[in-house]
């Protein structure tokens, strides 16, 4: 529900002081209603956990990228200094609405208009660059313009999971690699958004499909934290969607689909109390289904490592996930 500060001091004042998620913008601004959540104050306590895993020292020079509100560039610039601090913001209404902000609170920053994904490098090089807005590909501007030695923070995650805190380390040959921590659903940024679309556009009646069943219940799959991590690292740009029969969560029957918006194969997963097989529809060149069901088989053969025990290296040719050593490479 929107809340206006002139409207509600009082009630906005305590939205604003909760340890909450706040929105403050849809759609990009559009004004379309679609109700897609495109801005948002970060929870205190994520903040607070990320700017800890950037390990700010006084007199560092840093990038945040995703202005959002300002908030958070002006607690980086309290550690390391105005001067120090640079943040850049794609959405024109956004930084202009930060950058007053922060002057009238008396932090004249400097907000840049422009897509983070590509760093600024007038400022360069920075000790830390980081994200507010999650990544599946880590931009390699970000690792280019970090000074050997600096760290890369920023919510990493697939098509499949929201997300997990990735701490970089930049080395001087041009690769930067770190451990995954912490759980941080954040929105993506823009140019890495995977597409939005309703079921029953993507699954339609005249489809073909090729019917099995599994006992696999999506229990752990879909809902365990560090398999879905291993699965959306491994099978890549795969959607999951749980649609209640009833669109009643008290219900045990629901179905849970996975979807390619690329390459347009689906699963069906349907759900039901009962014996423990449910039945499976595959269609499509991909067998979305046969997929995750192999990730899923690997991550519990490899001893169902937590998600902290995964890293990424980036190189200027890509990103690779490894599992415990930078040089096992799994996805
Ligand atoms: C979670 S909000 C950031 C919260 C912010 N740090 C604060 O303190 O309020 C993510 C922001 O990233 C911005 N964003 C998305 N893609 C971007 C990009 N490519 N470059 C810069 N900003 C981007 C969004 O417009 C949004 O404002």
């Amino acid at each position: 529900m929107p809340l206006h500060r002139a409207a509600s001091p009082d009630e906005w004042l305590e939205v604003c002081y909760a340890d909450e998620p706040i929105a403050v913008q849809l759609d990009d601004g559009d004004g379309s209603g679609r109700g897609y959540v495109s801005s948002s104050a970060s929870m205190p306590t994520t903040v607070a956990l990320m700017l800890d895993a950037a390990e700010l020292e006084p007199g560092n020079r840093v990038l945040e990228v995703g202005t959002g509100t300002g908030f958070n560039a002006a607690l980086i610039a309290t550690r390391v200094g105005m001067d120090n601090t640079t943040t850049i913001e794609i959405d024109d209404d956004l930084a202009a609405k930060a950058r007053s902000a922060l002057v009238d609170a008396g932090w004249p920053l400097d907000v840049v208009t422009g897509d983070g994904t590509k760093g600024y490098p007038p400022n360069a090089p920075y000790d830390r660059v980081l994200s507010t807005a999650a990544v599946h590909e880590l931009p390699y501007p970000w690792i280019e313009q970090t000074a050997p030695g600096g760290r890369v923070v920023t919510p990493w995650g697939s098509a499949f999971h929201s997300g997990a805190l990735l701490r970089l380390r930049v080395n001087g040959d041009g690769t930067a690699s770190g451990r995954f921590n912490g759980d941080t659903g954040f929105m993506w940024v823009r140019d890495q958004r995977t597409p939005h679309g309703a079921v029953e556009d993507r699954v339609r009646p005249e489809h073909d499909y090729a019917e099995t069943v599994t006992d696999i219940h999506p229990y752990e799959p879909v809902g365990d934290f560090s398999a879905s991590f291993a699965i959306g690292a491994r099978v890549p740009g795969m959607k999951s969607t749980l649609v209640y029969d009833d669109d009643d969560p008290g219900t045990q029957r629901y179905t849970v689909y996975l979807m390619d918006p690329g390459s347009g194969s689906w699963a069906s997963w349907r759900i039901q109390t009962g014996p423990r097989e449910y039945a499976v529809r595959q269609h499509g060149p991909r067998l979305l289904f046969d997929e995750l069901s192999s990730a899923y088989q690997w991550w519990q053969d490899v001893g169902e490592p937590e998600h902290t025990r995964f890293g990424l290296t980036v190189t200027p040719g890509g990103q690779h996930v490894w599992l415990d050593d930078p040089a096992n490479v799994v996805a």
